[in-house]
């Protein structure tokens, strides 16, 4: 939930950490602070507010230039955004970046209070740098050895020592990598932080503390000096510009039909054995938000093509639900996730795995959390997403569950092979789209001024509603709601009044006339129905929206950029801060 990033170098330190907190920003912008140092002297400078807000005040009140330093961009879990509370934090001789939550912090604070430790702040992360300054006699790495043993929960910690001349970078549960430039090194809570200032990469392992001097990187387990593994990442996109964009989130959306056409070009008609679902009868998914839509669209495509049995779950309940699996050796648990970092979905991987169940990670992110530690992956290659509301990436999870479906069913003898060959239609379907987005604008000028609407579909409908109504409110800040059209009327048609917005998704020939008079038994209680369907239907409707036919297992990635778009459009008329909503983050690497 937090951006972190160290460097140990011989350039700017504060320009360079000051960059990475910006492309970092989207992890998080209550508030943002840096520490830098020459070995002797050390500058702390903190603001609340975003990277920006930091970057003017080390400009105006900076007194030194330092080799080395650490940098924080937050978003608060525990403790108020207020500068006391913002990163880094100082205690003694230790000054620490943190992303994570220490469950047990509480208790260890009092036990330092007991001892006599002062504290200025109430966060978690605070604890944390007084724990090592407590056990810190002179050797960082024995300090830091003897407090992690203490802590329960999540981190991913940069740390200083006053007078040493190295940056100590640990993790447990929370993303960190170490990045190797030229004679300059860096910690980072992901890979965009770095841009194209390294050449190689190490993710580095659950408590093993990487030693980054001003000539190289040592790591260390247990005091025990080790090898970690260095990844080349010279093909790595690193291309994070808005371009000509307003915003990130209209760049990532006009990105989805290229992207589905590189991947169609090296899935479609391959033979990865991920893609295969004959060996399972049972399959969880399990994801959080549009991930957990995006499953849910799966799971139609998935039971209707290869007839097996799929649940769609959201990680936060499933990972606590006591589980009845009714043959494990034939389940297959997916999890999806854009960051690869969402700690509920994490941890349902994890307990998939001690309850020896197999695993497929579909993730977005190369040696995320998720993608290492699941038994198989599929990558969503949607490159590196930046606005916080997912849209590209979404489309391709939704594309991995597709192509699964399909070729699930042509391996069973459902359909035949030449069905592939409707995807190839898919990238000018969403050009189509993207052709639409006047006629889109429009209709974004006829709602945007409203403050709540209802988003209805039935089956895979309902699943592109859920999303719709999703990527609408958390853009515009709308109240919208989504609900299966047939189950309005058992209790939510009461919030039915003159003038309500309703708009209803019909692409399913199976229950259009279902929906529809779902729609109808709205407008007669005063909604104001709008009609987002396709043109294989004529159904004559004063605000409609009409979309591509496509093949069923395509449909939802042809309608949902277009409800994208609409919802980029309501959120741009209204103002608001499309690439960074209030109150999120784009990777909920907490509880
Ligand atoms: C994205 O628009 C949402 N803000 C959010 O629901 C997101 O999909 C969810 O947090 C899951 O994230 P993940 O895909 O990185 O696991």
């Amino acid at each position: 939930m937090c951006g972190i990033i160290g460097y140990n170098g011989k350039r700017n330190v504060k320009k360079i950490l000051i960059e990475g907190l910006k492309a970092l920003e989207y992890r998080g912008y209550d508030s943002a602070g840096i520490a830098i140092s020459d070995g002797k002297n050390k500058e702390i400078i903190k603001s609340v507010g975003r990277v920006k807000a930091l970057e003017d005040k080390v400009n105006n009140e900076s007194k030194m230039d330092g080799l080395f330093g650490i940098a924080h961009t937050r978003w608060a879990t525990n403790g108020g955004v207020t500068l006391s509370n913002a990163h880094p934090h100082t205690n003694g001789k230790v000054t620490l970046v943190h992303n994570g939550i220490i469950e047990n912090s509480d208790s260890l604070k009092e036990n330092l209070k007991k001892k006599g430790v002062k504290f200025y702040g109430d966060t978690d992360s605070e604890v944390v740098a007084a724990l090592i300054n407590y056990y810190y006699k002179g050797d960082a790495l024995k300090a830091i050895c003897d407090a992690v043993k203490d802590l329960e929960g999540s981190y991913a910690l940069v740390i200083m020592f006053d007078g040493d001349t190295k940056l100590y970078a640990i993790r447990k549960d929370s993303p960190l990598i170490i990045g190797y430039g030229d004679n300059e090194f860096f910690a980072a809570s992901d890979i965009s932080a770095l841009g194209n200032k390294v050449k190689s990469i190490v993710y580095l392992d659950t408590n093993v503390v990487a030693v980054l001097s001003q000539k190289d990187i040592k790591y260390y387990k247990d005091l025990k000096e080790v090898k970690e593994k260095i990844v080349d990442i010279k093909n790595y996109n690193f291309d994070t510009s808005k371009g000509e964009y307003k915003h990130y989130m209209l760049k990532e959306i006009m990105e989805e039909a290229q992207l589905v056409r590189c991947f169609l070009s090296k899935y479609l008609y391959s033979d990865f054995s991920e893609f295969d679902l004959t060996p399972y009868k049972y399959i969880d998914i399990v994801a959080c938000g549009s991930a957990m839509h995006a499953g849910l669209a799966g799971k139609y495509i998935i039971e209707k093509y290869a007839s097996i049995k799929v649940s769609v779950n959201m990680a936060s309940e499933y990972r606590y639900e006591d589980k009845i699996y009714l043959d494990k050796e034939h389940t297959l648990i997916i999890l999806i996730s854009q960051s690869g970092e969402t700690a509920d979905t994490i941890a349902a991987l994890r307990e998939a795995k001690e309850s020896g169940i197999k695993t497929l990670g579909i993730v977005n992110r190369e040696g995320s959390t998720i993608a290492r530690e699941s038994d198989m992956v599929i990558m969503t290659d949607a490159g590196i997403e930046t606005a916080v509301a997912t849209t590209k990436a979404y489309i391709m999870q939704v594309l991995v569950l597709s192509l699964m479906g399909i070729k699930t069913s042509i391996k069973i003898g459902k359909l035949e092979k030449n069905v592939l060959d409707e995807y190839k239609k898919l990238p000018s379907l969403i050009e189509n789209v993207y052709s639409k987005k006047e006629e889109i604008k429009d209709l974004a000028n006829k709602v945007y001024k409203i403050d709540n609407c209802f988003f209805i579909g039935r089956l895979i409908d309902y699943a592109i509603s859920m999303e719709a109504s999703l990527k609408l409110k958390e853009v515009s800040y709308i109240h919208s709601e989504c609900y299966a059209s047939g189950e309005l009327k058992h209790g939510t048609i009461s919030l039915i009044e003159n003038g309500t917005v309703v708009f209803a998704i019909i692409t399913d020939k199976n229950i259009k006339d279902k929906t529809l008079s779902n729609l109808k038994e709205v407008e007669s209680r005063g909604a104001r129905g709008i009609l987002i369907t396709t043109d294989e239907f004529d159904i004559p409707y004063d605000l409609k929206l009409t979309l591509p036919y496509a093949e069923y297992f395509i449909e939802p990635m042809v309608v949902v950029p277009a409800l994208q778009l609409l919802s980029y459009y309501v959120a741009d008329l209204r103002g608001c801060d499309i690439d960074k909503p209030k109150n999120l983050a784009k990777s909920v690497t907490v509880e």
